[in-house]
């Protein structure tokens, strides 16, 4: 059986490769750059979830691809030589920029898909199809719940990354349309980690949030004004919010033991879409603390910002991940317990339990735990 899976060298691809190497003897990792430096990063990164289990990375095979080019950029014949070998197609490579530039995001979410689709249907075999989506497809929408069935864009997007992912997910479904093949779609929330950074790990995708904090207000405010200028470490900043939100964060090593369970249970009619999300939200005022823990400022979240300081008209015009502050929906899992049952999660997301996967800052952070007013 041959396994391949895009984005392996990712925060959540890494994990999903361990998982799949747990189930298959080998697996073929789609990755662009030079193979000897993809397999490096890989072993690296294994050698942290399974120091003892040496000889995992010789099981990986690396195919030096480019998602983003017809063909994926791969000699006529080495393409055909993969497609005709494939049983299953994992999809997880992505561009995870909140609101990064539409153009640049399409390129890898929506026409990296295509390619990876048009490998699966290029082929000898129909290779079962697995993509990597996000529970973010939602959009806009920021109460209720949403159900696994539904896709919809008819609450507008929150930014580009969330357009972006949804515009693959309805590519997905015309694929499956045309073709008459089955796709599982998997819908993981925002995924996290407590293991401990490490430089042989990929990076923490909350670690953006840091550098969304300090750049943004570095570009807009100008040269030598910059946060740490305009926020005297005694003040604290409102940002907008509902002080009683909620969001769903997921233990991405748990997300990707659930996907992994789900592909192993026989194809769906169709397309059958997975929320891959913790059964528990986390509320807005816990994420408002991590938030402060790395950027080193103190936030209020607040329904109203009555005479914004000059920091905090920037942050009011930005989207990025504050507008999740104001989020309070929650997400439908029903298929996937019914499928599996509980996930077994542990039971609430805590501050310390996100800490202990972030690197320290560097200076203390001027963080009050005092109930937010
Ligand atoms: N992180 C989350 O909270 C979260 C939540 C829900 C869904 N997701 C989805 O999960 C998937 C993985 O996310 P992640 O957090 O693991 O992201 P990540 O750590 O940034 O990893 C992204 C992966 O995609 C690959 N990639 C990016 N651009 C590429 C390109 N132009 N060509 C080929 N490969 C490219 C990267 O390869 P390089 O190493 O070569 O850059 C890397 O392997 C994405 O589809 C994302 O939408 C993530």
């Amino acid at each position: 059986m041959r396994v391949a899976l895009t984005g392996a060298t990712g925060f959540l691809g890494l994990r999903l490769l361990h998982e799949l190497l747990r189930r298959h003897p080998s697996v073929t990792v789609l990755a662009r750059g030079e193979p000897d430096r993809v397999r490096e990063r890989i072993t690296r990164g294994l050698d942290r979830f399974a120091p003892g289990l040496t000889g995992l990375a010789d099981r990986v095979q690396v195919v030096s691809a480019r998602i983003t080019e017809p063909g994926l950029a791969l000699p006529k014949s080495d393409y055909q030589e993969l497609a005709d070998s494939l049983d299953a197609i994992w999809h997880c490579a992505g561009n995870t920029t909140l609101d990064g530039d539409l153009a640049t995001l399409r390129e890898v979410n929506v026409e990296g898909t295509r390619y990876v689709l048009d490998l699966a249907g290029a082929g000898r075999r129909t290779p079962m199809v697995f993509h990597v989506s996000t529970a973010f497809v939602a959009g806009a929408r920021r109460t209720g719940v949403v159900y696994e069935d539904e896709l919809t864009d008819a609450y507008g997007f929150e930014g580009t990354y969330e357009r972006s992912k949804f515009e693959a997910e309805q590519l997905v479904h015309a694929w499956a349309r045309a073709t008459g093949r089955p796709v599982v779609i998997f819908r993981p929330s925002v995924l996290t980690t407590g293991l401990p950074p490490h430089p042989d790990l990929p990076e923490h995708p909350l670690l953006n949030i840091t550098r969304n904090l300090s750049g943004i207000a570095r570009s807009q405010l100008g040269p030598g004004r910059t946060p740490d200028v305009l926020l005297p470490r005694t003040n604290r900043f409102r940002i907008l919010g509902r002080p009683d939100g909620q969001l769903n964060l997921m233990p991405v090593e748990f997300a990707a033991a659930v996907m992994a369970r789900l592909a192993d249970l026989p194809p769906p009619d169709g397309v059958e879409t997975y929320h891959v999300v913790h059964g528990q939200e986390t509320p807005v005022v816990v994420f408002g603390r991590l938030l402060e823990q790395l950027s080193g400022v103190r936030i209020a979240v607040v329904l109203e910002l009555p005479d914004p300081s000059p920091y905090e008209s920037v942050l009011s015009l930005v989207r990025g991940v504050f507008c999740y502050l104001r989020h309070h929906r929650r997400y439908d899992d029903s298929r996937v317990r019914a499928r599996l049952g509980p996930a077994g999660v542990p039971e609430h997301i805590s501050l310390e339990y996100l800490l202990s996967g972030l690197p320290p800052r560097t200076e203390a952070a001027p963080v009050d735990l005092a109930p937010h007013r």
